[in-house]
Formats: C-alpha cells, structure tokens, sequence
C-alpha cells in the first residue's frame, strides 16, 4: 500500500518538473555538489547550516523572494531591512500563531463541512479545487480582503507559477517574464482593491493608489525617496499582501490534496487524528522541495564545502528530511526538528506552519469517518509546486 502511495505521489512531480527531478535524483550522490557557481544542497546539516549561518541575499534574481520582491513591488517579509519592514513581519506572526490561526479556523472547518457532505451519501468530492477554496478563503480572511476565494487563489496561482517559469533557463523565459508581469498586476489589483483601509497586517498606511504604475514593477524607486513615505508604505502593504497570498495559496494547494492521496493510497485512515501524521505526511511530502538561495557573504556550510559570496545554492528540502527514502510512519515517526524543516529554518522560516498543520488535520480528520479511496487524479503541469490539478475522492464508509 505504501508503495502505491509513493507511485502516486512520484506521478505529481516527476510529471510537474520531469527534468528537474530526474536531475536532482541523480545529484544526490554527493552530499553537497558544486556545479560552477551552484551549490546543490541534500545533506540536512549543510540544508540547514545554509539557512541559518550562510547570510543571504533575500532579493536576488532567481530567488523566491528575489521573484516576490519583483513581483509583487518592494515591501515582500523576504526582505527584513527596515523597522516598518520588522513590524510588519512581527504582525504576520501574530496574526498566524495560536490564538491567530484559532480564529481563521471557522474559515475552512464550514467550507469542509460543506464541500465533504456529498462523501456521506456515497458521492465523490475533487479535493483538487476544495484546497484551493480553502487556501484562498483563508488567504482573504488573513488580509481582510472581501476576495473571491477561487479568483484569489487563482491569482495567486498564476502569479506563483509564471514567476517560477521566468526564472527557468530556456527560449521561452521572456514571454514568460511578461506574464508573470501581467499576473503580478492581477493579484496586486485583488488584494489592494481601490478603496479599502490599510491592510490589517501591516496597519496604517493603505494600499497604493489604483493606476500607481509603480506598484508591481519592483524597481526599488519608492525605497530611493522619490515618492515619499505614503507611497512607500503603500507598495509595502501591496508587495506584503501579495507575498503572503503566494506563500499562503500555492503551498497550500500542493500540500493538502498531495497529503490526502498518500493517507487514501497508504491505508493510513486509523492514524488521522494524530498530529503526528500530519508531520510525517508534510515531510514525506515537502509541498516546497526545492529552496533556491543565494548567498549574501561567503562562510563554510560542511566540512571543506565554502560558499561564496554570490553563490546560487539549491537546497533540496525534500532530501533534508529524507522524503526519497523514508515513508511516512506514524508509529516511528521522523523527529520533530527534522520534520519541522520541510518549514525551512532560522529567522526566515515560515510563519505558517502552525496554520498549515491544523488545517491539513482537519482535513484529515474530516475526511477519516468516510475512509476514501481515489478514484481519479491528474497533474497540474503549470503549477509552482507540485500538485493535484484534480484529485477525486469516493468514500468507501
Ligand atoms: C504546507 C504548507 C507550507 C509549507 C511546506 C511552507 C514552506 C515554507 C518554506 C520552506 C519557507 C522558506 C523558509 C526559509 O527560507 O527558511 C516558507 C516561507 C514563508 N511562508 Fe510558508 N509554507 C507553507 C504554508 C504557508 C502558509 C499557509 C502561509 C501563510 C498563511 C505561509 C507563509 C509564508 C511566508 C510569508 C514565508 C516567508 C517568510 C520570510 O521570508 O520571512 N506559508 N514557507
């Protein structure tokens, strides 16, 4: 049964990034292996040394903040100089720990109860677009928006994927900079709609007037002084919305159906209440595989293994907390302070796990009474991460 979980599971990546991960799987010999100015990172200790001692450059081109930050206008939490920059991050945490992601909870626990009913009287449900539902309705409540939940994941979405696309070598990466452009502006126009109050994450100063072309271009000018104060606090509030709904969305739509299929395929429904299952299934899993960095100075991230200022280095997430080799064993599970680094580490790691965690156990939870089976799945070949473009469930209780 756990094997045919890992051949499903293997279907929605080496489909997704057929290059990509065949290459990785054949590098992952060597723990760290330099190609000219890449490192390719598999081994936990240098993963984590590199998130933690190595000083990044947070902005760079073919990061994911570099791709955020350019996105999505100066302003994105990749970004930690700056006190408003600081206060803005300490918001964001706030507003996703305990007592934050207990109030959101009401958000996906109706939509569960709601989109699963059909299970009870033997019907199926696409778990595919309920994790978008869900990942865009929580995204809307975390930014106060009055947002369509599928327009705002899709946005999210597009703007995620086209990013990733434009930084991938190849003829097409131009077109696909222009649209990542286009899908910047569409998600930038749905979390700063004209005429809403400041962003409740980040506090007074509202978003960037509608038709500010500089908004979404990202060129850094309004951090140069030439706009004055509002309207860098604007791009700021727009630039951190829009971060937050790519980094909320896109991980959320690979991770919860990608989870769920591994439990329906690995017979793991008797375990579904236990939190722990919900680590190992993030782990075995890791929604965001692989983690392109650069670094900002040099220093040593394993023995005889010295990085170099401007360095590319790709850490390889999903062989840091040995998702290729070690299935999901809610009886033995993996430690924590591995698990937890499917999260990434240190001072940039992600603010949402906790909110992620709960939400993939109450999926779990929700969908356990009817022990589901899948009875139909298909890849989404254009999405960030690897994923379920559908992902159809029958209940078999
Ligand atoms: C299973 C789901 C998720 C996974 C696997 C995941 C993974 C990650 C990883 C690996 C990073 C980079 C950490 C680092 O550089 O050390 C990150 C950053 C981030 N994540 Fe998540 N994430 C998930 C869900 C979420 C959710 C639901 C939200 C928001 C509600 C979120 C918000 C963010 C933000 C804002 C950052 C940037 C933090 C910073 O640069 O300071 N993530 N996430």
């Amino acid at each position: 049964m756990t094997a045919t979980a890992r051949a499903r599971d293997r279907r929605v990546y080496l489909l997704s990034h057929p290059v990509l991960f065949a290459l990785l799987a054949a590098l992952r010999g060597k723990p760290v292996r330099r190609l000219g100015r890449t490192l390719v990172v598999h081994d936990r200790e240098a993963y984590l040394a590199a998130l933690t001692r190595i000083p990044l450059d947070r902005t760079a081109e073919g990061t994911t903040g570099g791709a955020v930050d350019r996105l999505a206008g100066a302003g994105g939490l990749f970004d930690q100089q700056g006190d408003q920059h600081r206060q803005a991050r300490r918001d964001v945490a706030e507003r996703l720990g305990a007592a934050g992601v207990e109030r959101l909870r009401p958000v996906w626990t109706r939509l569960l109860d709601e989109r699963l009913a059909p299970l009870a009287e033997g019907g199926a449900v696409d778990l595919a677009p309920l994790a978008a539902e869900i990942a865009g309705a929580t995204a809307a409540a975390l930014l106060g928006l009055d947002a369509d939940p599928f327009e705002l994941a899709a946005a999210a979405q597009e703007a995620g994927a086209t990013a990733a696309r434009a930084h991938l070598p190849g003829l097409g990466r131009r077109r696909a900079a222009a649209q990542a452009e286009r899908a910047a502006e569409r998600l930038l126009a749905l979390v700063t709609p004209a005429g809403t109050a400041a962003c409740p994450v980040v506090g007074e100063g509202g978003p960037p007037a509608r038709g500010d072309s500089r908004a979404g271009h990202g060129d850094g000018s309004a951090s140069r002084g030439d706009g004055g104060p509002a309207v860098e606090r604007g791009r700021g509030d727009a630039g951190l919305a829009a971060t937050l709904a790519v980094a909320a969305v896109n991980t959320t739509v690979a991770a919860l159906p990608r989870a769920a299929a591994w439990v329906c395929d690995g017979g793991l429904w008797a375990y579904a209440r236990e939190g722990v299952l919900v680590d190992e299934l993030l782990r075995v899993t890791s929604p965001t595989p692989l983690l392109p960095r650069v670094a900002a100075a040099g220093g040593e991230i394993a023995d005889g293994c010295p990085v170099r200022a401007g360095d590319r280095m790709l850490l390889i997430a999903r062989h840091a907390v040995d998702a290729h080799r070690r299935d999901p064993d809610p009886v033995n599970p993996a430690p924590a302070r591995i698990s937890q680094l499917v999260f990434g580490a240190g001072t940039h790691a992600c603010p949402g796990a906790r909110l992620a965690r709960r939400q993939l156990g109450d999926l779990l939870e929700a969908l356990a009474p009817h022990r589901p089976v899948v009875v139909r799945a298909g890849v989404d070949r254009r999405a960030a991460l690897p994923s379920w473009r559908t992902l159809i469930v029958r209940a078999t209780a």
